[in-house]
């Protein structure tokens, strides 16, 4: 089936950093022994909550009748926003609100408004699931309901300019040069719109928490987040404790893609019902309820203008959004960041519109910003190939950006040309058939497409924790999450290797605020992050016990300057003289330490000088140059990478199969050849599935989600993917971070949906620009 994971030169030291190998918490989630945040079944007095929600967008709730549900056997309490326990603060308080953070800017059980279907109006609490669900089945909630605003799309709804998009981190209105001018001087126009369905996370976990106060003032939280430090702020924020009072623990993530980046109002309503009937409480989210708990990606349209000359010089980038977003918040996706980046242009303008409706807000859900920026580019570079007769491989190289366009900064490094190249070679793109669809396969359609792809190696910084044992085994801490993508694995091989120990003799522990802090799980900065906050620790590690090694009379180094000094396969040895040293058993041994503590902090944008730092202390350097140490800051950092895909399209059904699909990426160091493949091969997947399947249909009278469940939002099986080729470019990135990882996350999904719009349209001459690509759009649309 799978071609095998390649191995990967990208260490420098060779060990075993990179290598494919096995999760090392594999065995334990197929033994079923993983502890998933609604596992804690063995905490004494464990009770359930069950969220009664509201099936109306929008209204007042004018009374509860509770006395059936209260006689049921088993009900311990029906909380309201009547009799909830009081907050010290909430998100709807401005100030609130700015502590806790986005998304999250409306609690329920707050006040008797209803702003969206799904809210929930009352927690039921008994000592049984099936008990509380009655009870909750049983409960009357009076409501007066008004006529929701179900999307931007609606007669009423009021288009507003959010000036600053919520995630603070892309201003709403971006101007370089006058694009405007420019667009109207181009020989070459094109003005495409592009519609972007709903798309919900669906992790195969659902959100869930279980909360235990284990004193008035001690609260631990068994969380399903991709951030425990962000979840013990929201938490402790809101209950006016300390961030020391309140433990997130996350040991273990059914997925998340951008959902659990948050801390979303059933965590919190866990923890004011564990405090109401003062026993641990257990509140797991249904399929359904994750329709509408746990944000979603925006239903949006752009509009792109692209100004060209008549060779494909990009000469005037235009973008428009226009999306849904809720009572509250102002929460967008960034779509024109890489719109504004992946292609030299001399001028941009982008700005953005929002509708406020009766909605969820919708939040980060699959590379945001990102895979609808590129589905709207990638799709329209497409276009201005084919207008050109010019092949979608060389229209993007003659737009290559040397520089990054959006900044005018070097790139820290770029592979995008071999991931081209190399892509087109396991493909065989030199035999496509210029012509759209002349190409046949009995009587299905064949079209190949490519695109594009990048993903911004975010700011971010981490600490992680290093116990190397006088016996030969370590232990390894960062408070970080794995999100089912390989973070145990990973740094499990990035302290081996720096400790010159076995991966056996290394646990790496995660997961849980009494660890060292590691930032949220998000925005693919984990692998790049938390292997270098692992790195510089097991640095310190060597550090210290250099300077012991150089006062012992006994050792080898005694009296050795110890910037002389490195640390290999677990050795202290002279740089110049490798006999000339000893293990760090025999010296531990020696001066009676049972055990050295290093610690290590994570930055991004400090390769160099991290690396250096630590190699002038008598360590080994991961990759230092000192040439470019005084550019460190002045780069632009990204992933790239380019995808190519193969469909089917029967010309009867407007049905649509991927036949074969490659991608080639360059993102830095790749920690582990296999989970990294995988990795990418799951990302692509999701974007496939955004492609052709993906879509939440709200319904436009009553702002309620008609497909809230797996039967309904279609997402791709096994049987709907060919075997993916997935290769990366061996890149070493000097800026980045310690480690030079650029993180694999997000841009997997990037450019998918373009590649595979692309590949129809080559196949029929049918563009279709409203996602997902369903057979009833592809029989509807017209052949060019
Ligand atoms: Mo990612 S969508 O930042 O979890």
């Amino acid at each position: 089936m799978d071609t095998e994971p390649k191995f990967f030169e990208t260490n420098p030291t060779a060990g075993v950093v990179g290598q494919p190998l096995n999760r090392v918490d594999g065995r334990d989630k197929v033994m079923g022994r993983a502890k998933y945040a609604a596992e804690y079944n063995q905490l004494p007095g464990l009770v359930h909550a069950v969220l009664k929600t509201s099936d109306v967008a929008r209204g007042r709730i004018t009374g509860f009748d509770t006395a059936a549900a209260l006689k049921l056997p088993g009900v311990l309490a029906i909380l309201t926003h009547q009799n909830i326990p009081k907050l010290a603060k909430t998100p709807n308080d401005a100030d609130g609100k700015k502590a806790i953070g986005a998304p999250m800017g409306f609690l329920p059980l707050t006040g008797d408004q209803i702003h969206y279907a799904g809210q929930p109006l009352a927690v039921v609490v008994a000592d049984t699931l099936e008990r509380a669900q009655h009870a909750a089945a049983m409960l009357k909630v009076q409501v007066a309901a008004e006529k929701p605003t179900a999307s931007y799309e609606a007669p009423e709804a009021q288009l507003f300019d959010p000036e600053k998009i919520q995630d603070g981190k892309a201003a709403g209105h971006v101007k370089r040069g006058d694009a405007q001018a420019a667009f109207a001087a181009a020989p070459v126009q094109l003005t495409h719109k592009y519609t972007h369905a709903i798309n919900h996370h669906n992790p195969m976990e659902p959100g869930a928490t279980t909360a235990h106060w284990e004193a008035p003032d001690r609260l631990t939280i068994y969380e399903s987040t991709q951030g425990v430090t962000r979840t013990q702020k929201a938490v402790s924020t809101m209950l006016g404790l300390s961030a020391e009072q309140v433990r997130v623990v996350t040991k273990y993530l059914g997925g998340g893609f951008g959902c659990k980046g948050s801390c979303w109002p059933h965590t919190i309503l866990a923890v004011q019902a564990a405090q109401a009937v003062g026993r641990p409480v257990k509140l797991a989210l249904t399929r359904p309820q994750m329709f509408t708990s746990m944000g979603h990606r925006e239903d949006q349209t752009q509009t792109l203008r692209l100004g060209a000359t008549k060779d494909g010089k990009l000469t005037a980038l235009l973008h428009e959004k226009t999306a849904t977003t809720s009572p509250w918040d102002n929460y967008t996706e960034s779509n024109s960041k890489i719109i504004n980046m992946l292609y030299e242009c001399p001028t941009f303008e982008a700005s953005y519109q929002l509708a406020r409706a009766n909605v969820m807000t919708s939040t980060f859900t699959r590379a945001p910003g990102e895979a609808p920026g590129s589905f709207a580019i990638e799709s329209s570079m497409d276009d201005l190939a084919y207008q050109l007769g010019i092949d979608p491989i060389e229209i993007r190289l003659r737009n290559y950006a040397e520089k990054d366009p959006s900044t005018g900064h070097d790139w820290s490094s770029k592979s995008l040309r071999q991931c081209y190249a190399r892509g087109a070679e396991l493909f065989g793109w030199s035999q496509r058939n210029p012509k759209n669809g002349a190409t046949r396969d009995g009587r299905l359609l064949v079209g190949w497409g490519m695109a594009s792809a990048s993903y911004p190696v975010h700011n971010s910084q981490g600490t992680a924790r290093a116990r190397l044992y006088a016996d030969g085994h370590a232990v390894v801490q960062a408070g970080a999450t794995d999100l089912g993508t390989g973070t145990y694995t990973v740094m499990t091989q990035v302290a081996a290797d720096a400790l010159g120990l076995p991966v056996e003799k290394v646990r790496f522990e995660l997961g849980d605020t009494k660890l060292p802090t590691a930032p949220n799980s998000g925005g693919s900065v984990a692998a790049g992050t938390v292997s270098s906050s692992v790195y510089m620790a097991v640095q310190d590690v060597w550090q210290k016990l250099t300077k012991v090694a150089v006062l012992d009379k006994k050792s080898p180094l005694y009296r050795a300057n110890p910037a002389d000094v490195e640390a290999k396969n677990g050795r202290l040895q002279l740089k110049k003289d490798a006999s000339k040293g000893e293990g760090f058993a025999e010296l531990m041994k020696r001066a009676d330490l049972s055990d050295v503590e290093g610690n290590g902090q994570g930055r991004y944008g400090s390769g160099y000088e991290d690396a250096q730092a630590a190699a002038n202390q008598g360590s080994a350097s991961a990759n230092a140059d000192p040439s470019k140490k005084d550019e460190a800051a002045h780069h632009a950092m990204h992933s790239f990478g380019a995808h190519f895909c193969e469909v089917k399209v029967d010309p009867d059904l407007g049905t649509v199969r991927v036949t074969r699909w490659v991608s080639v990426h360059g993102a830095g160091r790749i920690l582990n050849a296999k989970t990294a493949r995988s990795q990418i091969i799951g990302g692509s997947i999701f974007g496939i599935g955004c492609a052709l399947m993906e879509g939440t249909v709200r319904d436009q009278h009553f702002a309620r989600y008609t497909n809230a469940s797996l039967a309904d939002y279609h997402i791709p099986v096994n049987a709907d993917i060919p075997d993916m080729t997935v290769e990366f470019i061996d890149e070493h990135d000097p800026y980045i971070n310690a480690m030079g990882v650029k993180g694999i996350g997000e841009i997997s999904m990037v450019g998918v949906a373009a590649a595979v719009a692309n590949a129809v349209f080559h196949a029929t001459g049918k563009r279709v620009r409203e996602l997902p690509l369903t057979p009833d759009k592809i029989l509807n649309a017209k052949a060019v």
